[in-house]
């Protein structure tokens, strides 16, 4: 297959962390026999200083023209410690989203079996898990307008606003994914406060009939927040706004054992982008001891959901979960005692092993 892939890095950690994606992806493409085409483009904090803005035109263009987007990480401190800048990073990923269509954000969480005792959480709760969150990614409190400060400063304002069909787009995909897994899907809102989250409510409720071989639940994000790591278990599906899914899914990293492996998947109308869920984590920027396995594993995430290729996906996988066994992992997971590799020796590991 022929694939052309945009590559946005970004900031901090991304694009080391991207670097060793793209070393597994085109050790796939040689295994496999694909024919693999990157393009670099500019995005966050790296894009204002080159020309001032965080999401340039032209890197739309590139990832428009592409059947992919790879992207790696958004953010400066720079702009974390001056509340008053006019533009941020952060708005680069946002318009991203936006404007790519990219309204529905898959976060698989799972276990990796030789992690589990890594975990803060007791192994009988989470081993086994394995849930996914549908966030959604291009409305709510994100984009609601208005927005912004009072004349004064001293008050300032975000809107949460929801459509029907943002909700409805977004509980349809829950549904289908679901109906292909274990058949329970979980509306997470607080309708017993928010009127958008009455609205979720009685969208997913209006639509289950559609859908008789799904079990629907609907559970309080604070309910959820603390089931969640109680007993993880209990979930399949999840769909949940904006907000809520960017917390959400920031806990439950903790049950996979780090930040540094949950991968994600952006998909909507345009081309699909894949990304790990953390951040640029700055303090650790050109260091080469960030943990690239989020940016494989969202490499992987791209086989399988933007070219249908699981053979491809799994041979990714695979090879991160030897890493981990096997112990070849950056100083996050290294542990006291253990070695800490490389981010640029955990790549070259996996590139190994995908060709041996
Ligand atoms: C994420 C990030 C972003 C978000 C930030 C960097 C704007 O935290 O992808 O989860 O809040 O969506
Ligand atoms: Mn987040």
């Amino acid at each position: 297959m022929e694939m052309n892939i945009a590559l946005l890095p970004g900031d901090g950690i991304g694009p080391e962390v991207v670097d060793q994606a793209v070393k597994v992806v085109k050790a796939i493409g040689e295994k496999f026999g694909h024919q693999i085409t990157f393009e670099t483009a500019l995005t966050g904090a790296a894009a204002i200083e080159a020309v001032g803005v965080p999401y340039p035109d032209e890197t739309h263009e590139v990832c428009l023209r592409s059947d992919a987007v790879l992207f790696g990480a958004i953010g400066d401190p720079k702009y974390d410690n001056d509340p008053s800048a006019k533009v941020r990073p952060e708005q680069g990923l946002l318009l991203m989203r936006k404007k790519l269509g990219l309204f529905c954000n898959v976060r698989p969480t799972f276990t990796f079996p030789s992690l589990v005792d890594k975990s803060p959480l007791k192994r009988e709760r989470i081993e086994g898990t394995d849930l996914v969150f549908l966030r959604e990614l291009t409305g709510g409190i994100y984009f609601g307008e208005p927005r912004g400060r009072s004349e004064q400063g001293d008050r300032a304002f975000d809107t949460c606003v929801y459509n029907v069909y943002e909700i409805e787009r977004l509980a349809r995909m829950g549904f289908e994914f679901a109906q292909k897994r274990r058949k329970l899907l979980t509306c997470v809102d607080k309708a017993n406060v928010l009127a958008t989250s009455r609205l979720w409510r009685e969208t997913v409720q209006r639509l289950a009939p559609e859908y008789p071989d799904v079990k629907v639940e609907y559970e309080f994000v604070d309910a959820v927040a603390m089931r969640l790591i109680q007993w993880p278990k209990a979930y399949d599906v999840l769909i949940t706004e904006n907000l809520f899914g960017d917390i959400l899914t920031d806990e439950a990293s903790v049950i996979s054992g780090s930040m540094g492996l949950m991968p994600s998947a952006s998909l909507g109308s345009d081309t699909k982008l894949f990304e790990p869920i953390h951040g640029s984590y700055p303090q650790a920027a050109g260091k080469d001891i960030a943990n690239p396995l989020a940016t494989v594993l969202s490499a992987a995430m791209m086989f399988e959901y933007a070219f249908d290729l699981q053979e491809e996906a799994d041979a990714i996988s695979a090879a991160v979960n030897r890493s981990l066994e096997e112990g070849i992992v950056t100083e996050d997971l290294a542990g006291d005692g253990g070695k800490a590799y490389k981010t640029s020796e955990v790549g070259d590991w996996l590139v190994k092993q995908i060709m041996s």
